[in-house]
């Protein structure tokens, strides 16, 4: 999945950030506000989500996660590729990129 989503994510000039704790995603994304809506509308019709929430929304100065089509923060355990752009979460289930996100 993650790697489905970056490389469209990249197509659509999308960066962001999607954390993954305790049953739940709360993911970040950044980019033309054309890319956000059609990533946003393809969001909702996934059938693998359910209760999908809009946290926030709206222009900002300056991207977060230039350099990832999709930063992923979550356990250690579910990091067995050693795949880049991945951040472990800590005791308290945040990483320093999760936190970047809960700034928006
Ligand atoms: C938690 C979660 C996060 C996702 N994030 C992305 C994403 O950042 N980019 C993306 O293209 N698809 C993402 N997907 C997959 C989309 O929901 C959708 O399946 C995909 O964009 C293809 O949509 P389409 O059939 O409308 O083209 C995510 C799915 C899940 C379950």
């Amino acid at each position: 999945m993650l790697s489905e989503a970056r490389a469209k994510n990249a197509a659509m000039h999308i960066t962001g950030h999607l954390l993954y704790t305790k049953e739940v995603f709360v993911q970040c994304i950044e980019g033309p506000s054309e890319s956000i809506e059609s990533l946003w509308q393809s969001l909702q019709k996934d059938t693998r989500h359910y209760d999908i929430e809009l946290l926030a929304r709206g222009p900002i100065d300056a991207r977060k996660f230039n350099d990832w089509s999709m930063a992923f923060s979550s356990y250690p355990s579910l990091n067995r590729y050693n795949m880049p752009g991945f951040f472990p979460v800590d005791e308290s289930g945040m990483t320093q990129a999760a936190e970047q996100c809960a700034t928006v």
